[in-house]
Parts: C-alpha cells; sequence; structure tokens
C-alpha cells in the first residue's frame, strides 16, 4: 500500500531497489557483511519488524503513534495482544530514519523543483537528521518488546504516504482557491475534527485566510521528516504558493515568509493517524481488533 501510494509510482520505487542492488553487487566482501540487506527489499528502511515473540495469528492489536517502553509494558498489563504497531521509527528503523527523505526530492521534483536543486539542499539536510538521530537510544524500546515477549513492529513512512496521497487527491478534486477554503476542506476531515477538540487542528501558520492558494504542494506530509528551509526559495520560483505539511520549525516558517509561500499545518499527530488508518481499515476488514494508544486517533473509513 505503501508502495503504491508513493509519489515515486511503483516504477520509481523498484528503480531506487535495483539502485541498492547495482551498489549492493559493486561492494567488495568487507562492505557487503556490514550491509543491512534488507535495504534490497524494504524501500522505507524507517518501518520495520523489531521484535517477534510468537510467530503467531493476529487477532487484536495495540497501535500507538510513539511506542516507548511504558506502552509495551501496557500492552501486558492489556492482556491477549497479539502485535503491537508503531507509527515513528524505532530500533533500526529510527537509526534509518535519513534513508526514506530522498523521496522528498522525487516530491519536490513533482512539483517543479529541478531535481538537481532539491537533490543538492536535500543531501545537506539529509546528513543532518542522520546525525540528528544517531545519539538515540535506539534498543531501549526493542529491549522492552524482548523482555516482556510481545511482537513489535513500526510502520512510518508507508502510511505517511497514504495520508500524503489522500490529501493530494482530495485537494486536487476540490481545487480550494484561497487559504479559508483549504483550511474548511481540512477540517472536514474527521481525523482534524477530533484533533480540533484539542486545540490541535489545520492551522495557518504563514498567510492569511484571504490569501490565493496558487499551487499547492504536499511536500511535507511524507519523506520521513522536515526538508531543507533553504528549499523555500527554490520551491517559490517552481511556482509554489501554499505547502501543506504535517509540522514545521520557526527557521522553515521564516524562510517560507520570505519567499512568499503560505504555510498550511493540518497537525502533526492527526495527521498521522489518517495515514495509519487508511492502512488499519484493510486489517479491521479481516477481522483484527484495534486497540489505539498514544494519541492515536482511530477512525474507520467503510
Ligand atoms: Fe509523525
Amino acid at each position: 500500500m505503501g508502495i503504491k501510494a508513493d509519489f515515486r509510482g511503483e516504477e520509481g520505487v523498484r528503480k531506487l531497489l535495483d539502485n541498492k542492488k547495482k551498489q549492493y553487487e559493486k561492494m567488495d566482501e568487507k562492505e557487503k557483511n556490514e550491509f543491512d540487506r534488507e535495504a534490497l527489499e524494504n524501500p522505507y528502511l524507517d518501518s520495520g519488524i523489531h521484535y517477534i515473540a510468537e510467530d503467531k495469528e493476529i487477532k487484536k492489536i495495540l497501535v500507538g503513534i510513539d511506542i516507548e517502553p511504558a506502552e509495551i509494558l501496557m500492552a501486558k498489563e492489556l492482556g491477549n495482544i497479539d502485535l503491537i504497531i508503531g507509527h515513528h521509527p524505532l530500533g533500526k528503523g529510527l537509526a534509518h530514519l535519513a534513508d526514506v527523505m530522498s523521496l522528498q526530492c522525487d516530491v519536490l521534483n513533482y512539483y517543479g523543483v529541478p531535481i538537481n536543486i532539491a537533490e543538492g539542499l536535500m543531501r545537506e539536510r539529509i546528513e543532518e537528521v542522520a546525525r540528528g538521530v544517531n545519539w538515540r537510544n535506539h534498543r531501549r524500546i526493542i529491549d522492552t518488546a524482548e523482555l516482556l515477549k510481545q511482537n513489535l513492529i513500526n510502520i512510518h513512512t508507508p502510511c505517511d504516504n497514504l495520508a500524503a496521497k489522500f490529501l493530494k487527491d482530495l485537494i486536487e478534486e476540490k481545487k480550494p482557491e484561497i487559504i479559508g477554503e483549504l483550511i474548511d476542506l481540512l477540517k472536514e476531515i474527521p481525523e482534524y475534527k477530533e484533533a480540533m477538540k484539542i486545540g490541535a487542528g489545520p492551522k495557518i501558520f504563514v498567510g492569511t485566510p484571504e490569501n490565493r492558494c496558487g499551487k499547492i504542494a504536499l511536500t511535507e506530509i511524507t519523506g520521513g521528516t522536515e526538508g531543507s528551509p533553504k528549499l523555500y526559495e527554490k520551491m517559490a520560483n517552481a511556482g509554489i504558493g501554499t505547502v501543506v505539511g504535517m509540522h514545521v520549525s520557526e527557521e522553515h516558517k521564516k524562510q517560507a515568509e520570505e519567499a512568499h509561500i503560505n504555510v498550511v499545518i493540518a497537525g502533526h499527530i492527526s495527521s498521522d493517524s489518517l495515514g495509519i488508518n487508511l492502512f488499519l481499515d484493510k486489517l479491521e476488514k479481516q477481522g483484527i481488533e484495534i486497540i489505539p494508544c498514544s494519541g492515536f486517533i482511530r477512525i474507520l473509513r467503510s
């Protein structure tokens, strides 16, 4: 499902895997031993199977945005949880978060930013993110799952791809003209409606409700985490008028303002929930019981 919803298209994802295969084949023995062979099959290394305590039929799952030792303890306490599914990267997935960010180059290119500029600016940002997650305690959560014998996986970018595709299709169908209309459109989505109840609904970070949207780009929903702040100027040159994202840093906001790009923040946990829900609907149809936790808003679409 993640590949089908991918901005690069199935063909683009296959090309990425083929390139990794070619790189692998050129490696010497030492390099091959150090290479994570999962990269040859899984285009989303920020997602994966982290621990299998028991390979059993899955009837009941605990699903959360951030799985930490507390959530694993909770699964144990609730009992009969066959599998814990986290959204945000953990374990090896967290160490490999930067790997999925090259997807953003293709998304930017899709919206008209020349690929050389997207790749050039993303390269330094990808390295920055890789260094940024390096210090983390990657094993802590996996260790807890092992000790408490809980099956544990996480699905990040495939779900974010589903959310991006959903929002892109909706916006292209409804064609909001001004920012106020775009916000109203987002506010009709149940996950954002729920988020509004706690003050975390869609918000304008740059621009006014009367501003015209221009070309709306979904460049900040999928692809790991925030891209380079230097990109806004290039995006403006490429004819992008409005960016819809999950979250935005102050530095990014400042750069967007200078480039006269409107920024609409749909919401972080609510957008994450949207993507997860589109995937979980398939599981629920197969009779799997879902227990939401850790901020995840479960909405069933039939
Ligand atoms: Fe997220």
